[in-house]
């Protein structure tokens, strides 16, 4: 039986595909300073389609990937995608990061992207990703903040699109917020040396390609999925829904811009995993 979590963005073609077109369009804003040095050993926690494995897997070609989900569907999907770039350097797993099948210290690193926002215990997450992380090792964790958009034309009704989203995402146990407290919650847990580094998406029509892959394609389309939801919760009325939807595709137009915030952060697991700042 597939094990899924309380994922407030479904399991659907639509979600798989959105997440494909995020990390397409922000490949290098995201991953342009992730190189593994050869022959290290990569822990891949929530892979989800693979989307970022891809380009994990080509920008660090001489290392070995363990890309791990809770869930087999998509892990299957994400193995399909691997092997169409001739990737040899990934190994997939179905695991649960609270409960991974793995050794002490086994990995040299740890890579997360858009997980931790879905759990609702992320600092302990944390904690079962740095138990196999060898001492010296890094993690990068990279998570989204919805509270970071802003864009132009203004609209009250997508603001409160938008607020469905968080309040579902916060409902189901996670939280859409989260990018802000990256490094907290890595010295929290017990990491050492953590760096946040803001990512800023800036959208206007002069760049075509992220208002197709990331105004339109990645944040609208994550707020028009909770669509149904929404309306079944009384969150908001059918008209406002539309017409909120409707503005976040007008700030797509010629004379619209959008922006939001990514958050990267690395850090290391220190010699006493106490935590040092
Ligand atoms: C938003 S997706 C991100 C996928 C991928 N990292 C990306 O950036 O495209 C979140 C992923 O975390 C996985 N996930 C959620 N809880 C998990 C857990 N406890 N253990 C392992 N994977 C989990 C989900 O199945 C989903 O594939």
């Amino acid at each position: 039986m597939e094990k899924k979590s309380g994922y407030v963005h479904g399991y659907t073609n639509r979600e798989n595909e959105r997440l494909v077109d995020q990390a397409n369009a922000l490949v290098e804003l995201l991953h342009g300073d992730t190189v593994y040095p050869p022959g290290s050993v990569i822990l891949e926690a929530g892979c989800g389609v693979g989307a970022q494995t891809i380009t994990l897997a080509a920008t660090s070609p001489r290392t070995q990937f363990f890309s791990v989900d809770i869930s087999r569907d998509l892990l299957a999907l994400a193995r399909e995608r691997v092997k169409a770039a001739h990737s040899g350097n990934v190994r997939f797993l179905q695991a649960d990061i609270f409960d991974l099948p793995f050794g002490d210290e086994t990995f040299d690193h740890v890579f997360v992207c858009f997980v931790l926002e879905h759990l609702p215990r992320p600092g302990e997450a944390l904690k079962h990703l740095k138990r196999v992380l060898k001492t010296g090792g890094s993690i990068t964790v990279i998570e989204g903040d919805h509270g970071s958009v802003y864009f132009h034309p203004e609209s009250h009704f997508a603001r409160k699109a938008i607020q469905c989203l968080i309040d579902l995402q916060a409902a189901a146990g996670g939280n859409s917020l989260i990018g802000r407290q990256l490094y907290p919650l890595l010295c929290e847990s017990g990491f050492s040396n953590a760096r946040v580094s803001p990512r800023m998406v800036y959208v206007d029509s002069s760049r075509p390609e992220l208002v197709e892959g990331f105004t339109k394609n990645t944040f609208t389309a994550m707020v028009e999925g909770v669509q149904g939801r929404a309306l079944a919760e009384g969150m908001i009325d059918p008209a406002a829904w539309e017409r909120g939807v409707a503005d976040l595709y007008r700030t797509a137009e010629p004379d619209g811009t959008f922006c939001y915030t990514f958050f990267k952060a690395v850090a290391t697991k220190g010699i006493s995993g106490k935590h040092h700042v």
